[in-house]
């Protein structure tokens, strides 16, 4: 096994510069100016050392789609973002619905290597919310999945939604809802709001997500089952989570937001590019500036990009036909450096908390979201805090191209990112 030492690092971003001596895929020593074989020396120049990143929810369109990603592009954009796990949801072509597929996914993603790639299970059988797909098989598959999603769909049957939060809850899995009324988004474009009218969109109300959320938490308190909300979009929702948080109920309640839900608002429908379309919408400043607030004081647990790939022809054409979704991964820690370090909200500690710990906690991963400690293991990010850097969708990692952010200047930067001790991103490439 390969011994790295990270000169000049400090963790959380907190005292004075340390080395950090990496072997045998745990740290091994933490201490200023440690002299000691190393195959590898990285500079940190004072970067901050988080423990690397874990993304709940990521689209890898892989199989089925894999002109818009692979396992293997979309675990180099992950590596180059920060991450060491990620969730891969199940809405692809086939369906992630059974023991063969999220195996084949757990496969792909070890082949690969280049971070832990954890098949998401459909929840219910072809995404369809009509019957529960075999969650149990999905459970003792070799990929051991936990996390149980329709993502792209809601799970809008209640007494299927009740069903899976009981037997989720048999094995120590969890249920992550898409939260959305179908019904009261019949054909919706785009945020029910006046930006959306002007352009004759059909609107997408927030009571449709909250209605979800409201229904599914007191679903998961009636069954004792554990419910994590993906990309929570409105202020209501918001509210709600602090609401069922603060009763002591037999349940769990986790929720997520996205980046881009965090910095971008429906002001962007003015351009008409569909690059802007996502599912939940774009939403107000009001929504965005509660969401920041809700991630900092630990009622929204933690972001999750909701990395959503596509093909160039699924993007460049009518917002109508459009495809919704955007690429994350590699501009997650940019957007959360923006929206809640520059601004005060969060400290490199409480960074930490919202894109490791909380999601790896949420997700039961015991080796992953741990403290940088001797003897832990050494899954890492080195995030430069004062870089900025502009993004350019053609130079990502990503086989899709469709970034909101394209030619935004961000700042943070990821170092390096390294996976049980071995660098897998440094300096903007990608080690194999
Ligand atoms: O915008 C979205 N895109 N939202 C989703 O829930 C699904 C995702 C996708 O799969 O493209």
């Amino acid at each position: 096994m390969t011994r790295v030492l990270l000169k000049d690092v400090r963790p959380y971003g907190e005292g004075e510069p340390v080395d950090v001596l990496v072997a045998d895929g745990v740290i091994a020593d933490i201490g200023a100016n440690l002299s000691a074989d190393a195959d590898e020396i990285v500079q940190g120049s004072g970067a901050v050392a988080l423990p690397g990143f874990v993304d709940l929810h990521t689209h890898l369109r892989e199989p089925g789609r894999e002109d818009a990603e692979t396992i293997e592009t979309g675990s180099k954009a992950a590596a180059l973002g920060g991450y060491t796990a990620v969730f891969a949801m199940a809405n692809t072509d086939p369906v992630a619905d059974n023991a063969v597929i999220v195996e084949h996914v757990w496969r792909r993603g070890r082949e690969v290597g280049l971070v832990d790639v954890h098949p998401v299970g459909a929840v219910t059988v072809g995404l369809a919310g009509e019957k529960l797909a075999e969650l149990g098989t999905m459970r003792h598959s070799a990929a051991e999945v936990r996390v149980f999603s329709d993502d792209g769909k809601c799970v809008h049957d209640p007494l299927i939604m009740r069903r899976a939060l009981e037997y989720t809850r048999s094995f120590g899995g969890l249920v992550a809802q898409h939260a959305e009324e179908p019904r009261l988004t019949v054909g919706a474009q785009a945020h029910e709001g006046p930006n959306a009218a002007r352009l004759g969109l059909a609107g997408w109300p927030a009571p449709a997500e909250e209605s979800i959320v409201a229904r599914d938490c007191l679903l998961a308190a009636h069954t004792g089952g554990t419910l994590h909300v993906c990309h929570v979009s409105t202020e209501g929702t918001a509210e709600l989570l602090r609401f069922f948080k603060g009763r002591d109920t037999g349940g769990s309640v986790s929720a997520e937001v996205t980046p881009h839900h965090l910095l971008l608002t429906d002001e962007r429908l003015a351009t008409y590019d569909p690059v802007n379309k996502v599912n939940p919408p774009l939403r107000t400043d009001d929504d965005a500036l509660a969401l920041r607030r809700a991630l900092a004081d630990g009622t929204v647990d933690c972001v999750a990009t909701d990395h959503a790939p596509h093909a160039a022809q699924d993007k460049d054409c009518e917002w109508s036909a459009a495809k919704p979704g955007m690429l994350g991964l590699q501009t997650a820690l940019g957007i959360v450096t923006r929206t809640m370090v520059r601004s005060g909200l969060l400290d490199w500690r409480g960074v930490a908390r919202v894109l490791s710990e909380r999601p790896a906690e949420i997700a039961g991963l015991a080796d992953q979201g741990r403290p940088i400690a001797v003897g832990e293991p050494a899954n890492l990010a080195l995030v430069d805090p004062d870089a900025e850097w502009t993004v350019r969708a053609a130079e990502l990692a990503s086989l899709g191209q469709n970034s909101p952010f394209e030619g935004m200047r961000l700042p943070g930067r990821v170092v390096a990112t390294l996976l049980r001790g071995a660098i897998t991103a440094h300096e903007g490439k990608v080690r194999r």
